[in-house]
């Protein structure tokens, strides 16, 4: 059997913080309103010529410098991404270039916003399966604040930019192992960016009814968690880390509760950097096993929610 298994993770945020007391500032709002309500104290803000890719180069570079290996032995590329550089090429294929792999791997993007990670993990993993690669560069990197409106109190507080690397490398034990993903596209009037290329719209910043989403997500989040343990023949004592979307504080607690585990072994960034769509989980993962919180044996569960509606999880050994 071959399996896929992380060697190595970056990440990356924007040099500029904006804590909350900017945001009470330029909107009506308060600290204890978005503490409460969010769990967000501060967040990273790109520089007005810093994109997506600027941040995905970051977090590869210190992802490949952990895993202490040649750029070029990397043989598939996948950027998860709602804000990508262009519209093509591919934020992937800027990456490939931008490090300077030149053995013509394959590289593309995956769209899947706050998701896109897992399911960018999830088809890097099939890959790796299959035997057809053997190295794979995964990354989450995300620009929010280019599609939030700053005028609107219900997003603006809540989502940021980074990007978070890892490397997945072929072996003979897991790893990872299960991926779960889902969507269902009857709920795109509740999270949306209403504008695009072929239906360009006059509001190109996220449109979101945040009490709705809520209460889908942690119903959802809940599911998967039963999900992916039953596909796995474990139970919840199994698990020695949850690593969640960092979307809400109040989200993630339950999620903790489903899986009775104690909030000392939830992976913990939103406070800090608030909701980073693609880079959310690759940026927790990443300071928790820069930390030496995550130790190599434990088994971690991943999982996220986000617009389509997407959401989807991974079990894996560290
Ligand atoms: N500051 C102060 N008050 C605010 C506010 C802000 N930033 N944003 C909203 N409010 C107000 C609302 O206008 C409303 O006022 P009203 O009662 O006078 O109408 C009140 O707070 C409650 O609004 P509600 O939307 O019910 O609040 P909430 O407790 O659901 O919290 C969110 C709002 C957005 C924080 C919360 O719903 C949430 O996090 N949802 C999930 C979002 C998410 O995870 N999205 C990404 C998925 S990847």
């Amino acid at each position: 059997m071959i399996y896929s298994r992380i060697i190595a993770t970056g990440g990356y945020l924007p040099a500029r913080v904006m804590d909350n007391a900017e945001l009470v500032s330029m909107i009506d709002t308060s600290d204890e309103w978005i503490q409460e309500r969010t769990g967000i104290r501060k967040r990273h803000i790109a520089a007005a010529d810093e994109t997506t890719c600027d941040m995905a180069e970051q977090a590869a570079r210190k992802a490949l410098a952990a895993a202490e290996i040649d750029a070029n032995t990397i043989d598939q590329i996948i950027v998860a991404t709602t804000t990508p550089d262009w519209i093509f090429p591919s934020t992937a294929c800027l990456l490939q270039e931008r490090l300077g792999i030149n053995n013509n791997c394959a590289a593309f993007d995956v769209q899947a916003v706050c998701t896109g990670f897992i399911y960018a993990l999830s088809i890097a993993d099939k890959f790796i399966r299959s035997g057809e690669h053997k190295r794979i560069l995964v990354v989450g990197a995300d620009v929010n604040s280019r599609i939030i409106d700053w005028t609107d109190r219900g997003t603006c507080v809540i989502f940021a930019d980074g990007a978070g690397a890892v490397i997945l490398e072929a072996g003979t034990e897991p790893g990872i192992y299960s991926t779960h993903l889902h969507a269902n596209g009857k709920y795109t009037d509740l999270l949306n960016v209403p504008a695009g290329v072929s239906k360009p719209g006059d509001y190109p910043y996220m449109k979101m009814k945040g009490n709705e989403v809520f209460k889908f997500a942690v119903n959802t989040l809940g599911d998967i968690v039963d999900e992916t343990l039953a596909a796995n023949n474990l139970t919840k004592s199994d698990i020695d880390w949850l690593v969640p979307h960092q979307a809400n504080i109040r989200i993630i607690t339950a999620t903790a509760k489903k899986l009775d585990l104690p909030m000392e072994r939830v992976v913990l960034t939103i406070a800090e950097h608030g909701n980073t769509s693609g880079g959310s989980i690759p940026l927790a993962l990443d300071s928790a096993i820069t930390a030496g919180d995550i130790k190599p044996g434990e088994i971690l569960l991943l999982e996220a929610f986000g617009a389509g509606f997407t959401w989807g999880s991974a079990l894996i050994r560290y």
